[in-house]
This record gives structure tokens, C-alpha cells and sequence, in this order.
């Protein structure tokens, strides 16, 4: 048997040497990684970082600068551990950044608010996802240039609320509301939301399904209300909406403006006030309780008072308070697209809670079909305001027809009582209503109040 030689004890000690060499490189590329005093498994560390790479294109850092971006991290987060990978990756990649304006505590702070602001259990939901925490920042990008408005805009609440105990009618319960303290951790909504998509195309005959309807609107909780979850809104908007015997439209109406107004980035309730009984439809009437009822149970700034069968066509008609009463429907379908005449307030309008008050709301003696939207505009002209309209190229709308379509029939008092509006005005109105309530029923999309109303001619 022969010895191995020189040559091939010297070529196995390279194979070796090869083998130790790789073995290594393998460790080191695959091992654990440490980062500060800790380690983790490179695994989770390719996880964070592709994750960061994903959602910071052109703006990912070396292996190097991201681990001591996640000791960093680490160092000064309590609860690290349980956060997710991609939470990590999100507030390191913010971090590395400098531009982490929420530490961990205050994202903490952020479910709390989040939950708060849920009512009625929706247990779940409020959790901040890591989806929503991109958003979030997302919207903080855009609200860091707005940083000196959230301070203004805070005044200009305060001074509400303080304007607001003069007003007040009836004693308020803030219930669903949030209120500014609870939102406060949130930057101020974008004053342009950005998911908005313009031109929508509407079917007016549309059969829908309401549990689809509840499932593509996550945040709506029970009874309709809504604020959005990654910002502080600017508006905060009742819904009031004259009813009876319109169930088709109201589903249509779900369908199609739900999703809007969440675009908007407003924060609404609707509240659907029903007409009881077969008397004469009173619409005035009926959107001054929805204003008293809706003010009782929230902190509105604006309330818009919307017909059941008006659905948007371009969701650049925004939803938001108006600086003086606004007009929003003013191109319907079921008149060409044009304002039937210049002082058209009817269909859909928005006033601040102070407009409102100041007009003493709509005139309750309209039973039956047309006049009150005219006497609102004489109340809103006598008090020394002025309308204002969108551009007729975004306040477009359809009117629901469908097959189920009651109408009133027309009130022949209106011109009369329109001759005598402004004489009336101050003791005709928001201060004279008298009803009384006989329902209410919470929905998951929408607050359902039946009223029997006080005064009733022709039934
Ligand atoms: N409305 C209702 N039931 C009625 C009559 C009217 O719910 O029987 C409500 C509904 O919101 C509707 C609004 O009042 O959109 C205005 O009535 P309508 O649509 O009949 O009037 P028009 O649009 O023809 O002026
Ligand atoms: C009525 C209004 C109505 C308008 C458009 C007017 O004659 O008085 O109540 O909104 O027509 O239909
Ligand atoms: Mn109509």
C-alpha cells in the first residue's frame, strides 16, 4: 500500500481549508444577526428587510444602518416584542428616517383612542393593523405641513363648543362622537382627501345587497356612524334625511354614499327620520327634528340635510361645512344637468350648526309637496347671508326612481305661505317644532327615528 504523497496531502488540506471557508461565509450570510445587545434570526431580519425596501422605495438604507436602526428601535420600545414584523419594519424604516413622530406609547394610545371611538363592541376591528399604520403616517406626511392648522384649527373648536352652549336647545349627549381629546394623538385630516376618484358611475336601478353593503364599509359602526380611523377630521357632519316609505332608496343610497363620504374623510352619522303615519309629508318639518335630534346625540358642526333619492356622481362634491348654507345638488339628472332657477335650495344642502340656528331652520307649516326649500332660501337671504354652490360639473347627482316611488301630493298652500316666509321666520321653525318620537332603531349603516309630527292638515 502506498503513502499517500506531498501533492495529495496538500490537496486535501485545500479542500478543507475550502469547505471551512464556505461553512463559514454560510454562517455568516445565514446566521443569527445581533443588532444592539440583541439577537435575532436572519430570517426575521430579511423579513424587515424587504418589508422596508417594499414600502420605502428609493429610500432603503444598508444592512448596516438598518440594524442599528432596529437596536434603536429596540432600545427605546418597551413592547417590541410584540409588535409585528411589518410594524417593526414600519417604525424602523421611520425611524431610520427621523421622521417617527408616534413613539410606541402613543401608538398604544392610538388603539385606545381607535377603540374609544367605536361603540358597541365592534371588538377587532379597532386594532391597529400595519395597514393602517401606513396610512396613518401616510396621512402624517401630508398633515406635517398642515401642523400649524391643527393648532388653529383646535382655537377654532374651542370657540365652537363656546358658541355652541348658546345654541344649544337641549341638553347634548356626545355619545358616538369623538371628541376632540380622544382624537387629539391623530394630524388633521388632508384638506384634499386623497382617495377621492372623481366621476363615479352610478346605476340608479341598482338591486342591493346590504350585507355586501355593511362588509365594504369597515369603520361604519352600529347605528352609522363613522370617523376616520388615521386622521382627525375637519368636518364633523350629521346626515339628516326626510323619510317614509322609501326603503329601496335608502338602500341605494347606503350603497353609493357610504364609501363617499369615507373618501371624504369626514366624520358623519346618518340619521333617517321617518314620518309616521298617512298624513301629508312634512320634509321641513321632519329635517328640523332630524337637526334637534342629531344635535342632542352628537357634537355636529354641520348638518346636511339630504333627500333619500339624490346619489353623487363625482366625489370631488365635497361633503365638508361650507363657509355660508351651501347648495350641493345643483346638476340633477331628472332636470338635464341644469339649476331649474337661481334660487333652487332644495334636493341636498349643508349648513353649519350656526347657520342653522341662526335661520331657525325650515318653516314646519309645508305639508305636502314643494315650498319649504324656497322659504329656507328667503330665511337664509333676511338673516344676511348669501348661498353658494359647487361647480355644476362635480354637484351632479341622480334621482332614484326605481319601482317603488311614493310622491307627495302637491301642497297648494305654498305660494301663500310663501308670500308671508319672512314674517314667520321667528317664531315659525326650529324653536316651534312639536313632535314626539315613537322609534328608534340603530342599524349597522344608518339611526332609524320615527316621528309622529304635531299639527297635521289634510290626513
Ligand atoms: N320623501 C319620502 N317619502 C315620501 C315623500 C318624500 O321619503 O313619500 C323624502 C325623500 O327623502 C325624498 C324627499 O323627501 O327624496 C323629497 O321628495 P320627492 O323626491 O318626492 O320630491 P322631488 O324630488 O320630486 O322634489
Ligand atoms: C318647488 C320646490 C322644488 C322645486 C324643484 C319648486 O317649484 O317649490 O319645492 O324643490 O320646484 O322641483
Ligand atoms: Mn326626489
Amino acid at each position: 500500500m502506498n503513502f499517500p504523497s506531498s501533492k495529495m496531502w496538500l490537496g486535501g488540506l485545500t479542500v478543507v481549508c475550502v469547505m471551512v471557508l464556505l461553512l463559514g461565509g454560510v454562517y455568516v450570510r445565514m446566521g443569527p444577526v445581533t443588532t444592539g445587545k440583541r439577537t435575532i434570526h436572519r430570517s426575521r431580519f430579511l423579513r424587515i428587510k424587504g418589508y422596508q425596501q417594499l414600502h420605502s422605495p428609493g429610500g432603503s438604507q444598508n444592512d448596516k444602518g438598518l440594524l442599528s436602526a432596529i437596536a434603536t428601535h429596540w432600545k427605546s420600545s418597551s413592547d417590541a416584542r410584540n409588535l409585528s414584523v411589518k410594524e417593526q419594519a414600519v417604525s424602523t424604516r421611520n425611524m431610520s428616517k427621523e421622521a417617527q413622530r408616534t413613539t410606541d406609547k402613543e401608538r398604544n394610545q392610538g388603539r385606545t383612542v381607535t377603540r374609544d371611538q367605536n361603540l358597541k363592541g365592534r371588538e377587532g376591528q379597532s386594532k391597529t393593523t400595519s395597514s393602517q399604520t401606513v396610512r396613518r403616517q401616510k396621512m402624517s406626511l401630508v398633515g406635517q405641513k398642515e401642523e400649524q392648522a391643527v393648532r388653529k384649527e383646535n382655537e377654532r373648536q374651542t370657540t365652537h363648543t363656546t358658541q355652541k352652549t348658546k345654541l344649544q336647545l337641549t341638553q347634548v349627549n356626545h355619545r358616538p362622537v369623538a371628541t376632540k381629546k380622544s382624537v387629539s394623538k391623530l394630524s388633521l385630516c388632508p384638506k384634499k382627501p386623497p382617495d377621492l376618484v372623481g366621476s363615479l358611475f352610478i346605476n340608479a336601478y341598482a338591486k342591493v345587497n346590504l350585507d355586501e353593503v355593511k362588509k365594504k364599509n369597515p369603520g361604519v359602526t352600529f347605528g352609522g356612524f363613522y370617523t376616520p380611523p388615521d386622521c382627525q377630521p375637519r368636518d364633523r357632519v350629521a346626515i339628516v334625511i326626510p323619510f317614509r316609505d322609501r326603503e329601496e332608496h335608502l338602500k341605494v343610497f347606503q350603497h353609493y354614499m357610504i364609501p363617499v363620504f369615507r373618501r371624504q374623510l369626514i366624520q358623519f352619522k346618518i340619521y333617517v327620520i321617518e314620518q309616521a303615519g298617512n298624513c301629508d309629508f312634512n320634509r321641513g318639518m321632519l329635517l328640523n327634528i332630524g337637526v334637534l335630534e342629531a344635535a342632542k346625540d352628537g357634537d355636529w358642526q354641520c348638518f346636511c340635510l339630504h333627500d333619500v333619492d339624490l346619489i353623487l356622481e363625482n366625489d370631488r362634491n365635497l361633503y365638508t361645512c361650507p363657509e355660508r348654507p351651501k347648495h350641493l345638488s345643483v346638476a340633477v339628472d331628472k332636470f338635464n344637468y341644469r339649476l331649474l332657477y337661481s334660487t333652487l335650495f332644495g334636493g341636498i344642502t349643508i349648513l353649519t350648526k350656526e347657520q342653522y340656528w341662526k335661520i331657525n331652520g325650515y318653516s314646519n307649516k309645508y305639508w305636502g309637496w314643494g315650498g319649504e326649500d324656497d322659504d329656507l332660501y328667503k330665511r337664509v337671504v333676511n338673516n344676511g347671508m348669501t348661498i353658494m354652490r359647487p361647480d355644476a360639473a362635480v354637484a351632479r347627482y341622480k334621482m332614484v326612481r326605481g319601482t317603488h316611488h311614493k310622491t307627495s301630493k302637491i301642497n297648494p298652500a305654498r305660494f301663500s305661505l310663501l308670500s308671508t316666509a319672512t314674517h314667520r321666520m321667528k317664531e315659525d321653525g326650529l324653536n316651534s317644532v312639536s313632535y314626539k318620537v315613537t322609534g328608534r332603531k340603530e342599524y349597522q349603516l344608518y339611526t332609524k327615528i320615527t316621528v309622529a309630527l304635531n299639527g297635521h292638515v289634510n290626513c
